[in-house]
């Protein structure tokens, strides 16, 4: 059987402990052995017990205390780290680290292990800023150490500024992504489309559809944790924007266009999993179009087709279409990879029950440049993303 990722966490003496408990039980949920390990300032905000519960082990607080293995801990825990996390990290662990002290067991073991240490740093805004420490985080950088940048916001103590824990969401990301084996996209660059675009008809009426953009921000987030430096140019989602993802927001059909065309030409892989409007409405109303007796009429006209456009364009990108199909799924795919110079397209049949547009789901057949055709069965749209990758960089 695999065995589950380690991450050990460090936690110390700052008023976000509380904000780790849901860092802690996110790992959890995502499989992966939480080691805890708290600073004695720590355990005055929080019990050790409230993190053994939650990581569903024992906490470590103490270098000196009744051993409850043969190991000496702080080696063990050192080595045993895939990823080693100190949230949150407090002005005084910093400086520790960055300084070689080694004075109780989280510095020691984080001196000790080689695996890649995160700090997620919340602070108060002047004490973030202080250029001791400034210089102590610039030192650990550039020694390899990873910095979260910390959110802003209002502080707990009533100021406003920089120095608050990233999400818990976000640190999880970080480290999933730090945990993640494959790093085959590195220095690659990805552009992915996602979301509906809308066509405006007056100033508080659009036509739209139902993408929800869960298939391009599964592919921007296996892109961003196989190591790529990923642009999501997204339409209106409710998705939640991926950590470590540069999103660009756009409504229309023409914006996402715009954005495309400037970001294409460095672009190594191009993944358009958008749902943009084919057509627009030939005339905006400025003003609010009034209710009346007879039946409304509204034209629309062909908008840019964008998936052309960069097939025409296209140099040495590789260029991923999709396309949703309810009839002759695989041979209007095909025509559709053919008529617009793509080297892949993902076919799939809206017409499926619990895949496809805002289910979690996915059943897609991939179809290659050479006419080979890969049927994918059922699964999340996060494996879809997976296999497109393993087929995109030939592993499959
Ligand atoms: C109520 C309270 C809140 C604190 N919050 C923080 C904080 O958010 N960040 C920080 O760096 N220090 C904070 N401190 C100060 C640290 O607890 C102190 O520097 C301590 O020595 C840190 O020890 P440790 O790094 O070993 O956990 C706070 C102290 C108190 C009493």
């Amino acid at each position: 059987m695999k065995k589950n990722k380690c991450v050990v966490v460090g936690v110390t003496g700052g008023i976000a402990v509380y904000k780790a408990l849901d860092v802690v039980s996110l790992l959890r949920k995502n499989n992966v052995d939480v080691r805890v390990i708290m600073t004695k300032s720590a355990t005055e905000f929080i019990a050790p017990v409230t993190f053994q519960a939650i990581s569903q082990n024992l906490v470590a607080t103490d270098m000196f205390s009744e051993p409850k293995a043969w190991e000496i801990q702080h080696i063990s825990l050192a080595k045993i780290a895939d990823v080693f996390l100190v949230a949150p990290a407090t002005a005084n662990i910093i400086g520790k680290v960055a300084n070689g002290i080694a004075d109780d067991l989280l510095s020691t073991t984080i001196m000790a292990t080689k695996a890649k240490v995160i700090f997620a740093p919340a602070m108060n805004t002047n004490m973030y800023n202080n250029p001791i420490v400034q210089e102590n985080i610039s030192k650990l950088k550039s020694l390899g150490y990873e910095f979260m940048d910390p959110d802003s916001g209002r502080l707990a103590c009533g100021d406003e500024g920089s120095g608050k824990l990233p999400q818990p969401n976000d640190i999880l990301q970080k480290v999933m992504c730090e945990l993640y084996d494959k790093k085959d996209l590195m220095g690659k660059k990805v552009i992915v489309t996602a979301g509906p675009t809308r066509t405006d008809v007056d100033p508080v009426r659009f036509i739209s559809n139902r993408s929800t953009g869960k298939m391009g921000y599964a592919i921007a987030t296996e892109a961003r944790d196989r190591g790529a430096k990923v642009l999501l140019i997204s339409g209106p989602t409710n998705e939640e924007k991926p950590y470590g993802v540069e999103v660009i927001d756009v409504i229309t059909n023409q914006e996402m266009l715009d954005v495309i065309l400037k970001e294409y030409d460095d672009a190594d892989i191009v993944i358009k999993a958008a749902a943009v409007a084919d057509y627009k409405a030939k005339e905006y109303s400025c003003q609010k179009i009034k209710k009346g007796d007879k039946d409304l009429e509204i034209e629309l006209i062909r908008d840019n087709d964008i998936l052309m456009t960069l097939g025409q364009k296209k140099k040495n990108q590789i260029l991923v279409g999709f396309a949703a199909e309810s009839q002759n799924v695989i041979e209007n795919a095909n025509g559709k990879l053919k008529k617009k110079n793509l080297d892949y397209i993902l076919a799939n049949d809206i017409t499926l029950k619990d895949t496809g547009f805002a289910s979690t789901d996915n059943k897609v057949t991939i179809i290659t440049r050479r006419g080979q055709e890969i049927s994918l069965h059922k699964m999340s749209k996060r494996e879809v993303a997976r296999n497109l990758f393993e087929v995109i960089l030939e592993k499959r």
